[in-house]
């Protein structure tokens, strides 16, 4: 199957408490689940102090149709397209929202990264460090056999 990976950035237009799931963040939270598992989309909602990324991964029309809808949400602002490519092997294997809490990263690791100077490694870096450190939900992907019955 062809896969690709999208990456962007964006700002969020209401307040955020780290590790809440309540509000505007657990209508997303509902979104993603329903919507990524069925598209068979994984990744991950990187949420950092008024901030956004997320990495979709997935097959390129539903990656694209999944990126157009979240591009027009009015949840977010200044949303900025990082990298769009083909991928051949996924990084994650579900699709989760990961707080970038102080509290939940290991010492020595930033509290914030420039994500306008960030580079694709240091965001997918970024990324799988959430996923292992920072998560708060998760949603698995359907399999195939899951989905035809
Ligand atoms: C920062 C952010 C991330 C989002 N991520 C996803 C996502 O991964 N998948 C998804 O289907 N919707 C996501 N959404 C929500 C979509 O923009 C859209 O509201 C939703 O898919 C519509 O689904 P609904 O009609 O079932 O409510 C996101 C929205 C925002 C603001």
């Amino acid at each position: 199957m062809a896969l690709s990976q999208l990456i962007y950035t964006s700002f969020p237009n209401f307040p955020i408490r780290s590790g809440s799931l309540t509000g505007p963040l657990g209508e997303i939270m509902s979104a993603g689940r329903a919507h990524n598992a069925r598209n068979q989309i994984s990744g991950i909602l990187g949420v950092e102090v008024n901030r956004f990324f997320q990495i979709l991964e997935g097959p390129p029309a539903k990656v694209r149709e999944t990126f157009e809808r979240i591009r027009h949400d009015r949840r977010h602002f200044g949303v900025q397209l990082k990298h769009f490519g083909a991928l051949e092997e996924r990084t994650f294997k579900d699709w989760s929202i990961g707080f970038a809490a102080p509290a939940f990263l290991p010492s020595g690791e930033p509290a914030h990264i420039d994500f306008d100077a960030a580079s694709v490694q240091t965001i997918l870096d970024r990324g799988r460090l959430l996923r292992r450190c920072g998560v708060i939900a998760e949603a698995d992907l359907e399999t195939p056999s899951a989905s035809e019955f």
